[in-house]
């Protein structure tokens, strides 16, 4: 073993946890990860000599990364006191009256975001610093990855020293485009949006796609930066003013009525939210109240939080039946008895992989708990072993794909089962709907059953075969009249004009998702060109890692992915890039748009390319940075933000006779 070794070594354990952390797209396991941190441990000990600062050795440790500089608060981040119901929550009420010696307190009441808490500090206007919420006294500077927050404004307008608190969350789609990523390269899906942000907030290495898709909403202001601010909602409504993001729903309520109906509200609306919050938190109003108060060393008596408890289910598990997915991934699905779960009936939920089913000890026959917290995807929680019938089997999962038969595969270190088959009818079914999909070519008509059929009935194998089909095919699907028939046939010939970032998305390469597909469109603008590029140059695009870059080059080198590829051009598929031509010196160069509501002459597309040709740029929050706001019909909150910051609003015919 050679000093050169030993680096290349660390720089190999870097890289891994790079893939793992930055990109989400690890190539190894967290088992050959933690061999090969082992194998750099025993190294160092036998050459302490040769131990560099940066070794992963030095930084990495438990499942969460260390190494970053631990800060004291200004003020203690204190945590909440819970109450389960609403008896609870009054007898908190009562307790806030009978210190401040009156029934007359307003309450702010909020959603609570299930993330994780972070400290903001803004000096004269400029973000500086982003610290975790640690233990409370001390958190971890995470500086770098807040930077890249989608919606953390780096500037504002403030002089001075201001510390704001927020919580970091994760939506459910980014969620679960990195759980997909994951369990496609074989590794546990992680539990929920609010480890995946606190995880995400924590990566060592922050590029440009680091923490991508996290987002903040800010619930308070540091006690040390309130200033003439009188109360929670007046310091709302002033974050608000500066541009920063704060928690969607928020009320001043005067009586206990107010605070159960909000808390009522938010319970019912939980669940078209796109991320998850975990109940309401409720906050005596005024900050002199506050500091009357005080505090117990854990958390403050002016506030409390009332939780909702994850809504639970009771159902009878019938049977496990198997998913096989695109890329020949096994999932086994449970198949419930039909219940009703959080307002909607839910008779599947997933049971992720074999190892879940056997530490739960699921078994097909067994009475189920089944839960659904602010997630969309409802979980098998546990089992009533008490209510077990006699007779059950421990499940296991087939050593056959139950779909083409061809024995499983188990890679060591990986948590995946496979299907090996790439003909595999299960996979073909998969794939094709992956192609005809709203973000793929977008050929609508092609639902599940109907691309079931023409599997089925041999019409199609692949999705270039699609654009074969005739009348005479369709006619031959159960229930397939006129009607139905020219719709397919006028969506599928549709789809053959299709911009080459959906395209690209559409051939289901792995770890390629929409951002990726976009920059390869815009940078190389043609499938021919793309097809034929090497690893490096794929690495040179924005945001493209090693591990995406050699997915890309490994997709392209498959002939019978070329072939397809080539078969698609033959029958017509025309992937094109749109061209923006750039409109010279137009008075919108370098002004900042925000468009609302609906527009009615334009789609929000057209209209967002109008300005970019015209050298504009569009933002999806308005800031005292946006120049104009285009509001259509029905324009909400952006609108009276715009008023609020006197920006220059146009109406739909303003801004077109502007063009
Ligand atoms: S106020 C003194 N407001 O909940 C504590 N916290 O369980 C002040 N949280 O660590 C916290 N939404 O991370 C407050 N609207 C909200 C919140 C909120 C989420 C989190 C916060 C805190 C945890 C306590």
């Amino acid at each position: 073993m050679k000093k050169e070794d030993y680096i290349r070594l660390c720089q190999e354990v870097w890289e891994h946890n790079r893939l793992y952390y930055v990109e989400n797209a690890p190539v190894i396991s967290d088992y050959a990860f933690d061999q090969l941190l082992k194998q750099l441990e025993k190294i160092e000990a036998e050459h302490s000599d040769w131990i560099i600062p940066s070794s992963p050795t030095q930084r990495i440790g438990e499942s969460v990364v260390h190494g970053f500089k631990t800060v004291s608060h200004t003020t203690p981040m204190l945590s909440l006191a819970n109450t389960y119901s609403k008896e609870e929550l009054l007898a908190f009420i009562k307790r806030c009256h009978k210190i401040l010696e009156t029934e007359e307190v307003p309450f702010a009441a909020e959603l609570k975001m299930d993330g994780t808490a972070i400290s903001i500090l803004y000096e004269e206007g400029k973000f500086s610093r982003a610290v975790t919420r640690g233990d409370g006294k001390q958190g971890d500077d995470v500086t770098s990855n807040a930077r890249v927050i989608q919606n953390l404004p780096l500037e504002i307008q403030k002089a001075g020293s201001f510390e704001v608190r927020g919580e970091v969350y994760m939506p459910h789609k980014i969620f679960q485009q990195l759980n997909q990523a994951r369990e496609e390269a074989g590794l546990e899906p992680l539990a929920n949006p609010r480890n995946a942000a606190a995880g995400a907030l924590k990566l060592l290495n922050p590029r440009a796609s680091a923490a991508r898709g996290l987002q903040i909403a800010f619930y308070g202001i540091d006690e040390g930066s309130t200033g003439e601010l009188r109360g929670q909602e007046e310091a709302l409504a002033f974050l608000e003013q500066l541009g920063l993001p704060t928690v969607a729903e928020h009320t001043l309520c005067l009586n206990f009525e107010a605070i159960w109906a909000f808390c009522e509200q938010v319970r019912h609306q939980r669940s078209l939210l796109n991320y998850d919050i975990d109940g309401v938190v409720v906050k005596v109003n005024a900050f002199s109240s506050w500091r009357q108060m005080g505090s117990t060393a854990k958390s403050p008596r002016w506030a409390c939080a009332y939780k909702f408890a994850p809504e639970q289910a009771i159902t009878k598990l019938k049977s496990i039946t198997i998913q096989v997915g695109r890329t020949g991934v096994l999932t086994p699905v449970a198949e419930l008895e039909p219940t009703e779960l959080a307002g909607s009936t839910i008779s599947r939920a997933t049971l992720h992989n074999a190892e879940e089913i056997a530490r739960k000890d699921i078994r097909p026959g067994d009475t189920v708990i089944i839960e659904k917290g602010g997630d969309v995807i409802p979980k098998v929680t546990s089992v009533c072993l008490d209510q077990r019938p006699l007779g059950t089997k421990i499940w296991q999962m087939p050593y056959q794909c139950p779909s083409c038969h061809t024995p499983v595969e188990h890679k060591e270190g990986e948590v995946a089962i496979r299907c090996p088959n790439h003909l595999c009818p299960a996979q073909r079914h998969r794939t094709l709907l992956h192609f005809v999909s709203k973000g793929a070519m977008n050929i609508d008509h092609l639902g599940t059953k109907v691309i079931a059929a023409l599997l089925d009935n041999d019409l199609v194998k692949r999705p270039s075969d699609l654009y074969a089909l005739a009348a005479e095919d369709f006619a031959k699907l159960p229930g397939f009249k006129e009607r139905a028939i020219s719709n397919a046939l006028t969506a599928i010939a549709a789809s053959r004009q299709v911009p080459l970032e959906r395209f690209l998305m559409a051939l289901g390469i792995p770890h390629v998702g929409a951002g990726t597909a976009e920059a390869l469109a815009l940078r190389f603008g043609s499938i021919e060109t793309i097809m034929n590029l090497e690893q490096e140059e794929f690495m040179n695009v924005e945001g493209v890692g090693e591990k995406v870059a050699m997915s890309l080059f490994h997709y392209f080198q498959t002939a019978a992915h070329r072939d397809e590829i080539e078969r698609l051009l033959r029958v017509g598929v025309h992937p094109s890039v749109k061209e923006v031509k750039e409109i010279k010196d137009h008075p919108f160069s370098g002004k900042i748009f925000v468009l609302t509501g609906t527009l009615t002459q334009l789609t929000r597309e057209e209209a967002i390319c109008l300005i970019k040709e015209r050298g504009g740029k569009v933002s999806g929050s308005v800031s005292r940075n946006t120049d104009y706001v285009v509001a259509g019909e029905a324009a909400g909150s952006k609108l009276d933000k715009a008023r609020q910051l006197n920006i220059d609003i146009l109406s739909e015919s303003d801004f077109t006779q502007l063009l």
